[in-house]
Parts: structure tokens; sequence; C-alpha cells
């Protein structure tokens, strides 16, 4: 490792506060300067239902993951379409320093496929499991083993790198598993991935898995677990923990149904738990970010490490102690993982709060009438509203407007003017919008952030519309800019034009 990062990650160690307790329970890593990220938001991520990449979008993704530091990306499954293929080969041209690889079922026409883009790297896959292989494949354990051979052999002759995963491993008969893993090795795979592709194990019965398998494999073990029973990140950590050397992840965690491992909270485990040092922790906040922007998928303001209340305080006490010092109610600081905190005003905002907030703004308030303003705060905040820079100074000046505006849209060719009014400009703004588009549409949730903080920033607009006329489909549109109005308008309009897009496709 070079020096500038090892000093890097020494600084980054300053911001933690993790339990003591961690390194007194762990068992020392002694793989951890070999643990690998194998990111595959472009291929697992791409297929959760909602989400579908365009071709640019891909690449654009594919340059930031690039950028983060993953190890490996599975950028694509080239035998689903001449686009995707197209896009693997962008990917390659565009020049990355991670390795670039494309899934691949264990059938010599997919792997033609991925040798029709120039991608060297393929991860080939069949389900082992009884139920998969009666019900799904309609194949014997024999036919099953002889099949993952024979592509691996095809795919090794033609020159290219192999990884090889047993669909549904978790429910997989542990002696069959040894069996088709070791002919896999054996024919050339360069690791094995173990996927929990139903998220149906708990942690201990993950490091059972792997310290079983390790016994007959000599080739690096991956990990790949789903989340549909919570435990993805845990099942990952465990499998490491039990030796394997790769993470299968993706940004936001986004992935078939509940999704998969996050990449993020993976990686900031690996460092601040165990010691291991993968992607650049601060990159992780706009990386996140441009994927949700992307691909349109919002984060859930909850979500561990990049979600909007990660590092959010509302509450009088928790701000209080955070203003003292971050860590008191941080794991660690924020900027370890690119991303800001926010004090907000709220419902259980104390006086604390408030005070830093109008410091901040630069505001000298009466302390005289503190309660009054305190008490207006909390009427205001009463159902869950948060209270931001620009209504506080509202709330403090005693101002309160009418605002109106009009809109012209172009709907197919169709010209349609609205006026409406509003509590602020956003507000009529947004209203005249629906109104002229359509009365069956509903909007759901507005959220504006500021993103790089400071009066003069970029803001970022996220806009929740349903359309219940259509079975209440939800369509999310983002922007960014530096008006807040055009913004929002923006926002709205992009989040109109995916209600449109899918009507059209239905
Ligand atoms: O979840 C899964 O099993 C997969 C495989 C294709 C690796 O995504
Ligand atoms: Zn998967």
């Amino acid at each position: 490792m070079e020096a500038t990062q090892t000093s890097e990650n020494a600084r980054l160690r300053d911001m933690l506060a993790v339990s003591p307790y961690n390194q007194l329970a762990l068992e020392s890593l002694p793989h951890r300067d070999r643990i690998k990220i194998f990111d595959t938001t472009l291929r697992d991520g791409e297929q959760a239902p909602g989400i579908a990449l365009s071709s640019d979008d891909k690449v654009r993704i594919a340059m930031a993951l690039d950028d983060l530091g993953v190890d490996i990306m599975e950028a694509g499954f080239a035998v689903s379409s001449e686009t995707e293929r197209e896009t693997l080969r962008k990917i390659l041209d565009a020049g990355t320093d991670c390795t670039v690889c494309s899934l691949a079922r264990s059938v010599k026409g997919d792997v033609d496929a991925v040798m029709q883009t120039g991608v060297d790297y393929v991860h080939t896959f069949i389900a082992t499991s009884d139920l998969h292989m009666k019900y799904k494949l309609k194949m014997t354990p024999d036919q099953v083993v002889e099949k993952a051979v024979s592509t691996i052999e095809y795919a090794k002759e033609h020159g290219l790198r192999v990884m090889f995963s047993c669909e549904d491993a978790t429910r997989t008969d542990l002696d069959f598993m040894k069996r088709i893993c070791v002919a896999a090795q054996d024919a050339g795979a360069e690791a094995i991935n173990l996927p929990d592709t139903v998220g149906v194990i708990i942690p201990q019965g993950m490091a059972y898995i792997v310290s079983e398998m390790h016994k007959v494999l000599k080739v690096p073990i991956s990990m790949h677990c789903h989340d549909d029973m919570g435990l993805a990140v845990a099942n990952t950590l465990a499998g490491v923990e039990a030796g394997a050397e790769i993470c299968q992840v993706t940004m936001n965690g986004i992935g078939e149904r509940t999704g998969n491992a996050a990449l993020e909270e993976v990686a900031v485990n690996l460092f601040a738990n165990y010691g291991a040092e993968t992607v650049d922790l601060t990159k992780l906040g706009p990386t996140s970010k441009m994927v949700e922007r992307i691909t349109g998928f919002p984060i859930a303001y909850n979500k561990a490490i990049v979600g909007r209340n990660a590092f959010a305080h509302e509450s009088g006490i928790h701000v209080h102690g955070v203003m003292a010092n971050s860590l008191t109610y941080e794991p660690f600081k924020p900027e370890m993982v690119g991303v800001e905190r926010h004090i907000v005003i709220g419902k259980h905002s104390g006086e604390h709060s408030v005070r830093g907030r109008l410091d901040a703004l630069g505001v000298r308030f009466p302390e005289e009438h503190m309660s009054e303003l305190m008490a207006t705060i909390k009427e205001i905040a009463v159902g869950g509203k948060e209270i931001d820079d620009a209504e506080l100074v509202a709330v403090i000046t005693g101002k309160s407007v009418t605002s109106t505006a009009t809109v012209t849209i172009a709907i197919n060719g169709e010209k349609r003017v609205k006026s409406e009014i509003g509590v602020g400009p956003v507000d009529a703004a947004l209203k005249a919008i629906s109104e002229a588009v359509n009365d069956n549409i509903t909007l759901e949730e507005y959220k504006l952030a500021a993103v790089t903080g400071g009066s003069d920033s970029i803001c970022e607009a996220t806009v929740m519309i349903k359309n219940v006329q259509n079975d209440g489909n939800l369509s999310v549109g983002k922007a960014v800019g530096l008006d807040v109005v055009q913004t929002s308008v923006d926002a709205m309009m992009a989040a109109i034009n995916r209600d449109f897009a899918r009507q059209r496709s239905e």
C-alpha cells in the first residue's frame, strides 16, 4: 500500500469510535489484506424491479465505481441483449483500473456472448439446490455438474478468467456443493462464489458453510448475499470472518427484491471493525448519491451510512451531545464516508439546536423571545414537518406570503397553461404543474436538499408523485440546479415523464 494511502487511512481511523468489544470478540483476520470488493450494481443492482438503466447511465456509474476503487465490476449480463454487449464494450473502451466482468449462465452460448464484448472475466453460474434443480432446471445433479464443468472448460479454452457460482448455495446439499465446486476449481475457475440467493441464511450458518468449503477448496471463496431477511451485510461479514476473500455487493444495496449486501455498509464495516482497507471510503457518499440520482431509486431516510438521517440530529439531548463532541451520538465522523451532518429543526428540537442554526445563519435573536420562538416552532413541526433555514427565517421575521405561479406545458404537442397559488413559489409551481398535466396525479413527497452547503449551494430536489388512476403507481423524479423553484419544477417534470413512460410501456 502506498504511503499516502496509509496516512489517509490513519486519518480516517481517528474519526472512528466503534465498540472496543469488537476487537476483543474477533479472531484475527489473517487474510484481511486480500479482501476484494466485487461490485454487481450494474448487473444484480439493475435487476431490481423499477430500475432500467440506459447505456450511458451504465457507463457513468461504471466510471464512478472504478473511481471508488472496486476490484471487480460485474457490468452486465452479455447474453441478455446487443445493447448490453455494446455497453460492456463502451465500459471497456472507457478504460478502468478494475477488472470488468460479465455474468453468464452455464451455457456455451452465454460465454460466446461475453467473448463478443472483449470482456475477459466471466462469472458463470448454475443452480445447485434440490429445489432449483428439480423445479427450475429439471436436471439431475450429474447433468448440473457436467454443464458447470463443460462451460468453465469452454471459457478457459477461449482464454477467459472464470468465477463460478452455485446459485441457491445456502439451500444446497453440502456434499453436492463440495463436489461441484471442486470440479469447477479443477476445470479452471479461479474463485468460487456461494450466493445466498434468497437471503435465507443466518451469519452462523454462512460461517459454517464457508469453513466447510474452505476445507476442500484452494481458490478464494466469494460471498453474494441477498437481504430478504435483513441479514445480507451480517452474512457477508460472517463469511469473511470464516475465510471468504471476495464480497459481492451493490451500491445502496440495490438488487433483486430487497437487494444485495450494500457496498457502503460492507466496506465501512471491513475498515472499522476488521481493519481491512478496500475502497476509498470518502467517495462513498458522492457515489451513492450519483447511483440514487441515475437509477431514480430512492435511498431510505434511515439507510445506514448514506441515508439522509444517518448523520441527522433533531432531539435536544443528541444535538447538545453532538455539538460538544460528534462521536457522542455518531459511530464515526460523516466526512469519513463523504457525507454531511445535519442538525434538523423539528418537533424534538431543543433551544440548543435552534440557537446553533440561528448562529450559523448569522441571525442575532433576542433571548427574551426565545420561548415564544420555540413554541411557534413546535406548533409548526407538530405533524413531523422539518423546518429549513428559509422557513426559520420566515418564522422569526413573521413573514407570510401567498405566491402564485403560472406554467405552460406541452403534452404530446398540446400546450396547456395553468396558474395556482401556494404557500411559497415551489408549492404554487408544483400545484400548477399537476393541475396542468392531469388531475389524477398527486404529489406524495417533496424533498429539497443543499448539495454542497452554503447559501449559494447547488440544491437537489426529489419529487414523488402518485398516479391515482393507474393503480396508484409511484414515480420519483430528481433534479439538481442552482434555483430552488426551477430545480423543483425539473424534478416534478422528471417524475411526470417517468410516469408517462411507464404508462406507454404497460
Ligand atoms: O443471487 C444469485 O444467486 C445471483 C447469481 C447469479 C450469482 O445473483
Ligand atoms: Zn443475486
